[in-house]
């Protein structure tokens, strides 16, 4: 009797210590490969909207897009919980992505953190409901503590999460510290704290993968911004207690910038002595596309001390720019600025527009490992296409509920401060809410196309 108790004594404790590796190492390399994306049903719902606006053929290719993994935003502590009654919980979604499990594919759901105090720091479209040092106290308790506390819940165990933690909050920490609600942010440290709180509070829970929003190429491409860029992103993993916190960074969150200017490979290919680099549209920014930026980024946060199977997610949800417009080839011209104006794929008139781009489209679908390098974990459609950037609506000059308002680069027939058009179209609603109008225009202009 004893010498049973006794060897079922040992041999559970030779379970336990077994086990015990096997439970802190159950993250794989890239969470993409062999998972299904989330369909969130909510996303579901507002394409079908415009669905029933639209004629057959182009009805048909919405529905391609309704059928296509989306991110959830908890861009508000109420969204947790479901907010206008037009937002599934966030329990809900977590209960909805185990129920689409099909076989033995674990599904993946792509969940936005978004909603640090004085957010949006250096624009006014989005800048949410929380604010200042007690803002972050609530920040943590409020929101991230009751994430986490969802995430763990043993019923979405099998599910692959994978957060993207708050789009372009440490962006505006490396550029835009001259606008004063920046700098305040920074010198308050609460985009570090929050960000290095969130981390650590996911970093317990096994089957949550996190990633840092890093802009995107025509913002911190420059060598000098991302030298900052990674020192700044190091040094906030760091603060969250290990470099093992994060699987990598996510960019063009909500951008237009291109996965590859195809015509244009070579940022140094020389015309007239000049690099093309220097044309008005890259202003000396080598990084025309978001595979460079992210072949770039894998190379310099490795370099520096992150975790070899560190990799790059690349939001391609707008990022197409098929239709007409398209260049096809690039042709010699006189100048610089004809040759990379007449070739570029991106046909915004500037890089740092972002307000609902004119001519942008739907670009790549969600794919794992797309160029099977181990750095570009995937292309996923962070940017629900079809929610807007902001209101267009010039009198809405003071936060709404949810904390939007009116930015100028949002008006069609304003100019940025850069003095270049803002590229926006007009009728649009506040940041978040559906747009059929730019719906419509990137699902025209998808590219690779929605139906072949
Ligand atoms: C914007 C909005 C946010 C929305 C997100 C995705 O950033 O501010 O409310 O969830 O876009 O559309």
């Amino acid at each position: 009797m004893n010498r049973i108790a006794g060897f079922t004594l040992r041999s559970l404790w030779l379970w336990l210590i077994l086990s015990l590796p096997v439970i802190a190492s159950t993250r794989v390399d890239n969470p993409f490969v062999g998972a299904q994306g989330y369909i969130d049903p909510d996303y579901v719902e507002n394409v079908n909207r415009s669905i029933a606006q639209s004629d057959t053929a182009t009805a048909e290719h919405m529905r391609v897009v309704a059928n296509t993994p989306t991110a959830v935003w908890l861009d508000s502590i109420a969204a947790i919980d479901g907010s206008n009654g037009r937002r599934s919980t966030l329990e809900q979604h977590l209960v909805n992505a185990t129920k689409q499990a099909q076989g033995n594919e674990p599904v993946l759901i792509t969940v936005v953190i978004y909603n640090l105090p004085d957010r949006d720091c250096s624009a006014k479209a989005s800048n949410g409901t929380l604010n200042g040092l007690a803002g972050l106290k609530i920040y943590r308790e409020d929101f991230i503590d009751r994430i986490a506390s969802l995430f763990s819940d043993n019923r979405f165990s099998d599910l692959r999460i994978v957060t993207i933690l708050e789009p372009d909050s440490l962006p505006n920490l490396v550029t835009n510290k001259s606008v004063a609600d920046c700098q305040s942010a920074f010198e308050n440290g609460i985009y570090t704290g929050g960000i290095g709180y969130a981390l650590n509070r996911f970093s317990d829970i096994g089957n949550v993968y996190s990633y840092l929003d890093i802009g995107h190429s025509g913002w911190l491409g420059w060598d000098d911004n991302r030298t900052r860029t990674v020192d700044l992103y190091v040094d906030v993993i760091k603060s969250s207690g290990s470099l093992h916190n994060v699987h990598g960074v996510a960019t063009n969150t909500s951008g237009y910038s291109p996965v590859e200017e195809l015509l244009l490979p070579d940022a140094d290919l020389m015309i007239q002595d000049l690099p093309i680099k220097s044309a008005d549209f890259y202003q000396y920014n080598g990084m025309f596309d978001e595979r460079d930026y992210a072949n770039t980024l894998k190379t310099e946060f490795t370099a520096a001390g992150m975790p070899d199977q560190f990799g790059v997610l690349i939001d391609t949800s707008r990022n197409g720019w098929g239709g007409k417009n398209r260049p096809t080839k690039a042709k010699r011209k006189a100048s610089i600025n004809n040759y990379v104006n007449a070739a570029r794929i991106d046909r915004r008139p500037a890089r740092q527009n972002w307000c609902n781009q004119n001519g942008a489209g739907v670009g790549a679908r969600p794919t794992p490992n797309p160029f099977n390098d181990g750095t570009i974990h995937a292309f996923v459609w962070i940017k629900p296409p079809g929610e807007s950037d902001g209101t267009s609506d010039s009198t809405q000059t003071h936060a709404d509920a949810e904390g939007k308002r009116f930015d100028s680069d949002c008006d069609p027939q304003g100019t940025t401060h850069s003095g270049n058009p803002t590229g926006a179209i007009g009728n649009a609603p506040a940041a978040g809410r559906w747009f059929h109008q730019h719906f419509d225009m990137l699902v025209r202009n998808a590219h690779p196309p929605l139906i072949k």
